[in-house]
């Protein structure tokens, strides 16, 4: 018999309408249009109006998901996020109540830029027990609110946005079925992407910035690029693929070097390497869905393309995954 497995049904993604070009933060910060193009691949990002919060922009990349999916219920609603709307309660309650989905499980995941590979396996978790036939995933992100604009080491990276995936209980030889989820993290290196204060730690500001998004590029940027081949070559053996067999990477957007380098490193041709950064900056932990989602309406990815899933963030924390993309409403 078959193995349950979770499938694809549908995705969906929102974006914020304000966009910030590299030409609105020149005129702000000691940076420049081709610094920013040139170190990152980025010419603008998305950014919300004041007062918009994380609920608000995924309730709009869900409600385009369920409709991709031909959905109006699901059994759970799984959020991922580093920004949410408080501390406390988790946002996912508050997005399912807004879309009517009356009293299903609802919690937030937290494993910043790799929130959203942590939260397909906690998807395929939820199917393969029986908890949930239908998982609503959503990667949503306000980084405008944790980024210091006067950091120009961080605040030409991040754009808000989210997007969201619909989930279901199927057969793992179908099209769409996740192939196992490989994640892994490293404590000892969680000083390289953090913000200092706001926690039980440290809870107020101790020094300026502390309340504020703080990472340490260069050395990440190694780490992400051994993170996410390594977790590659595992989740395609896993999946008992080779890398050639992968039609394309939907990778962390991050930075278009880190693109490049994680391309070369698996031996596949950029043009099977799927690309939005220049248009959303780095989004966390909705990077992967989103990429997929515009990469699914443009037909950057097609049925049949056999698809690797990786991302990369704080924590540190990274994961990886493969699926037959299936054919899907368009959202
Ligand atoms: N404009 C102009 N100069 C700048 C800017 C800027 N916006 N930012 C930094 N610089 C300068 C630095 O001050 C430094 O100057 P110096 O040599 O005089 O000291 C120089 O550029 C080089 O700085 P680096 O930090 O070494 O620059 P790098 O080429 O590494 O690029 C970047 C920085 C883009 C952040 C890169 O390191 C990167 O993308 N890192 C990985 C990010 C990542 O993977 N994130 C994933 C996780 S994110 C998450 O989990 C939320």
């Amino acid at each position: 018999m078959t193995r349950r497995a979770c499938v694809l049904a549908g995705i969906g993604a929102w974006l914020p309408p304000g966009v910030v070009t590299n030409a609105d933060i020149e005129a702000r910060l000691a940076t420049s249009d081709e610094w920013i193009r040139r170190r990152t691949g980025i010419r603008q990002r998305h950014a919300v109006q004041d007062g918009m919060a994380a609920s608000d922009l995924a309730v709009e990349a869900c409600a385009r998901a369920l409709k991709s999916a031909e959905l109006s219920q699901v059994d759970a609603v799984v959020l991922t996020t580093s920004t949410p709307d408080r501390p406390l309660p988790a946002t996912a309650p508050a997005v399912a109540a807004r879309l009517g989905l009356g009293p299903v499980p609802a919690f937030d995941v937290s494993a910043v830029c790799s929130g959203f590979l942590y939260g397909l396996a906690v998807a395929s978790g939820l199917v393969a027990a029986g908890t949930a036939d239908r998982v609503l995933l959503v990667g949503s992100e306000v980084y405008s609110s944790i980024v210091d604009p006067l950091d120009r080491s961080t605040a030409v990276l991040f754009g808000d946005g989210a997007a969201a995936a619909v989930l279901r209980a199927g057969s793992a030889d179908e099209p769409g079925a996740l192939g196992p989820v490989v994640l892994g993290s490293d404590g000892d290196f969680g000083d390289l992407i953090r913000i200092p204060a706001g926690g039980s730690r440290q809870r107020a500001p101790a020094a300026p910035g502390d309340d504020y998004f703080q990472m340490a590029g260069s050395e990440v940027f190694r780490h992400a690029v051994n993170r996410m081949s390594e977790a590659s070559r595992q989740a395609v053996a896993a999946a008992g693929w080779r890398l050639a067999d992968v039609d394309r990477l939907a990778a962390h957007q991050a930075n278009a070097r880190i693109l490049g380098a994680l391309g070369a490193e698996l031996g596949l041709p950029p043009c099977r390497v799927l690309s939005n950064i220049d248009a959303v900056g780095n989004t966390g932990s909705a990077s992967v869905p989103l990429l997929l989602a515009q990469a699914a309406a443009d037909g950057g990815v097609a049925p049949g393309h056999r698809v690797l899933l990786t991302a990369f963030g704080g924590g540190l924390a990274w994961g990886a995954t493969t699926l037959t993309w299936p054919a899907l409403l368009p959202c």
